[in-house]
């Protein structure tokens, strides 16, 4: 193993996972060092989920291994805190049942599990919740509560996939926070996501993932800066041409072009000279323009640049 692994709770190598013909997982290698929060961003079908279920030992690689703090996975069960996408709770049990029931299974017992049931009701924010019933909860309790469950056996890596799926932005808020109180307490996250603000909010580091592979990795300032300097002009259109998004491709200010829903994403080198060569063009082809906007780079602009698509809900 390199330096880079040195010390990390988790190194995955080459991990590779096939479904039949599909290769959901192709040749993936990262590695996670205490208190990181390590987010895999990517759209849905990328291989996230298949590939922190062989993290968490729920699926076998075909090829490429997992070492959980130096030891292959199988064995270092209790180490990783895993919390699945589906909230997997009593909904007729209090919160509190729950972390008891959970509790009693890692072998907690008496004063060590009260006092253990706290602690991560604590940090989840839910201890003026615990003795209601979880049927009551909503959504984003429910995951929270979720999330205290991975937590009941202290692990030094906790894994949740997608956990803010669904929610509203207040209880999407209330979930990062607790991974942010996780990570200061030195517990390593690893997370998925497909919201890349949420990515560029909560990660110290980020793998970006696409066809089963990973295609850049930094923290979200490396990525925005290592994604080029030009400029992104975005171009409204009135309907879809294939002579506009070819033109544009051709003037010498473009760096490149992506066509997406509704509009073109352009890289441009010299924003004023691309501007008025790309309405030019498009006032030519009888192409209405209906909006212009120049943005710098970013998280969003750099995941375009690198798949060729916008990453959408
Ligand atoms: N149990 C399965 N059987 C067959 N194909 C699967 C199965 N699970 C996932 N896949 C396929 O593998 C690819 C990766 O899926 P997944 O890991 O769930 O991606 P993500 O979590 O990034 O959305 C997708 O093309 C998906 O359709
Ligand atoms: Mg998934």
């Amino acid at each position: 193993m390199s330096d880079s692994t040195a010390g990390a709770v988790l190194v995955c190598d080459r991990l590779t996972k096939r479904y039949g013909d599909r290769l959901a997982v192709d040749g993936l290698s990262f590695a996670i060092r205490p208190g990181e929060r390590y987010g895999l961003l990517g759209p849905n079908g990328a291989g996230k989920t298949t590939t922190i279920s062989m993290v968490c030992g729920v699926l076998r690689p075909d090829d490429g291994t997992v070492l959980v703090d130096g030891q292959p996975a199988a064995e270092a069960r209790g180490t990783i805190g895993y919390v699945p996408q589906d909230v997997a709770v009593f909904p007729d049990l209090t919160a509190r049942e729950n972390l008891a029931f959970f509790g009693r299974l890692l072998g907690l017992r008496g004063t060590a599990l009260r006092r253990r049931t706290d602690e991560v009701l604590e940090t989840v924010e839910l201890a003026d919740r615990a003795t209601d019933f979880v049927v009551k909860f909503s959504g984003g309790l429910q995951r929270r509560l979720n999330i205290a469950i991975g937590l009941l056996a202290q692990p030094r890596l906790l894994v949740l996939d997608e956990p803010t799926v669904g929610l509203d932005p207040q209880a999407r808020n209330g979930i990062l926070e607790a991974i942010e109180r996780l990570a200061a307490e030195g517990v390593a996250t690893l997370y998925t996501t497909h919201h890349i603000d949420e990515a560029a909010r909560l990660c110290t580091r980020l793998g970006i993932v696409d066809h089963g592979r990973l295609i850049a990795e930094g923290s979200p300032a490396e990525l925005v800066a290592g994604g080029g300097s030009g400029q992104r002009l975005r171009v409204a259109v009135g309907h879809h041409s294939d002579a506009l998004v070819d033109g544009c491709r051709a003037l010498p200010a473009v760096v490149d072009v992506v066509a997406v829903d509704g509009h073109l994403d352009l890289t441009v080198d010299e924003a004023p000279a691309a501007t008025a060569g790309v309405l030019a063009l498009a006032e030519r082809l009888g192409v209405p323009v209906t909006d212009l906007e120049l943005r710098r780079p970013d998280l969003e602009t750099v995941f375009l640049g690198l798949t060729g698509r916008a990453l959408r809900d």
